[in-house]
């Protein structure tokens, strides 16, 4: 009988294509993916490090779990506890010393050691290198007729945000080569899928290249898009996450030019005061972001928006976040996260404590900026009511004869429909809203 396991993802969608990946190398090494942790005979954590909360729910939760693993070995069987991801990487064994009953520890580019490990392949129990090229060279791709995919090109990141801890948890910037991505794009889209999403930190300082007419060129981000646009079947790229400082003219023309490009675009900023975006070392300045975001409307007048805040960094006064609010007023965005600002060890804004924000002034920011975006969302929303957009299909809806899509802007949409229409690319006339999702007919 195979061995079952359970995973379990937290944080951002690299890990989500990480555990997709793990998913498959489990299935072809022959163990069999379960969704109940307290039978399987492995349970993997694939985890987030970036603000304190994430990582403290993989303690919770392996609290919960090295109970069934007790109760397993009470009963005369027994279990393996995995930890996976940034947690992984930034603690390492210390998580084997805060909870006893894990066996096996892995950083983000460590994933194609895991069942040669699981075999007792190896002695050691932590796997924390950097060694992206190993990773995407080794790991298989899942096998899904799912219509949206990820496919990370890019991790790790170089630019060190004085709050951020993933240049240690994913390491230096690394940029996959060219071709391993072009081919994982069109075996996705032979497997069904019309859109793919990017992946990488910093997904727009992309930099890898490919040899054309015998001599090595450059690609970077717009050429990559314009190569895998190429392929057919594919109807929609979009990418994630990018950098203020890092988009270019190159890339503003391919979304101009290239229909396939999707004109919506995430663009974290974090804070709106100057101040504060100096202390957190983001090397721009509000004019620089607003700038860049007037720059791209001009060009592509359809472009839409969407940003990452945070409130309560050390030393924000009620000036400093008016100034968040006054840009958020002034760009207008289409959806958006905040977070409370949350120390992170080793980074450089958990080091020095200037002007810590008191919690409930944090507390009270995060209601407003949060009520603030999300009034931006609706009124964003709101225009689209009574006109055509297109909508590709993902999936089934939950009532019959239902189907949910996407708009350009990613916005869900609901349709009745009584033949499939998954993986459909259709004009729908968007009728009504019920908090951030259309209800919609299809016109053609
Ligand atoms: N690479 C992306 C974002 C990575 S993390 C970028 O450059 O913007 C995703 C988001 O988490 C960040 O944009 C930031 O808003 C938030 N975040 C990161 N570290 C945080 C911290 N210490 N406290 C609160 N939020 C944080
Ligand atoms: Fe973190 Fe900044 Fe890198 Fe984004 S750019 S991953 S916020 S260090
Ligand atoms: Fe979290 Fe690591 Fe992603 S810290 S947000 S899982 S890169």
């Amino acid at each position: 009988m195979k061995q079952s396991f359970f995973i379990k993802t937290y944080g951002c969608q690299m890990n989500v294509y990480d555990s997709e990946k793990i998913v498959e190398l489990m299935t072809s090494g022959g163990y069999r993916q379960s969704s109940n942790p307290e039978e399987s005979d492995i349970a993997i954590f694939n985890t987030c490090h970036i603000r304190e909360k994430a990582a403290e729910k993989l303690y919770s939760d392996l609290g919960r779990i090295s109970k069934y693993k007790e109760n397993k070995i009470k009963s005369g069987s027994s279990m393996k506890i995995i930890v996976t991801g940034c947690v992984a990487q930034a603690e390492g064994d210390e998580i084997k010393k805060r909870n006893k009953s894990v066996d096996l520890i892995f950083g983000p580019q460590n994933y194609q050691n895991i069942t040669d490990a699981l075999e007792g392949k190896n002695e050691k129990y932590v796997y924390s290198d950097f060694l992206c090229a190993d990773k995407f060279e080794s790991l298989p791709i899942r096998n899904s007729h799912e219509i949206s995919r990820l496919v990370t090109i890019q991790e790790g990141c170089d630019k060190f945000c004085s709050f951020c801890v993933v240049p240690y948890t994913r390491g230096a910037e690394f940029s996959r080569p060219v071709e391993g991505i072009f081919l994982e794009v069109k075996k996705l889209v032979e497997m069904g899928a019309k859109e793919v999403i990017l992946l990488g930190q910093n997904v727009s300082s992309y930099n890898s290249n490919v040899f054309e007419d015998g001599i090595r060129v450059s690609v970077k981000l717009s050429k990559l898009c314009n190569l895998i646009s190429n392929i057919t079947g594919l109807e929609r790229i979009r990418y994630l996450t990018s950098h203020p400082n890092d988009i270019e003219n190159d890339l503003i023309n391919e979304h101009y030019t290239n229909k396939k490009l999707m004109p919506f675009l995430h663009l974290p900023i974090q804070s709106g005061s100057d101040k504060i975006l100096k202390r957190m070392n983001r090397n721009h300045s509000r004019n620089d972001y607003m700038n860049l975001v007037r720059n791209i409307k001009s060009k592509i007048n359809n472009m839409a928006f969407s940003s990452d805040f945070i409130v309560g960094y050390p030393g924000e006064t009620d000036h400093d976040f008016n100034q968040t609010i006054d840009l958020i007023e002034h760009v207008g965005f289409a959806s958006s996260y905040s977070f409370k600002y949350s120390p992170r060890p080793g980074t450089q804004s958990s080091l020095k404590h200037p002007n810590v924000v008191n919690d409930n002034v944090s507390d009270l920011r995060l209601k407003k900026i949060q009520e603030i975006l999300n009034k931006q969302q609706s009124e964003f929303n709101l225009k689209f009511i009574d006109k055509n957009e297109e909508v590709l299909f993902t999936d089934k809806g939950k009532k019959d004869n239902q189907f949910v899509g996407r708009t350009k802007y990613l916005q869900p949409v609901h349709v009745l429909c009584n033949r499939n229409i998954i993986g459909k690319k259709l004009e729908v006339n968007l009728e009504s809203l019920t908090s951030f999702s259309f209800h919609g007919k299809i016109v053609n």
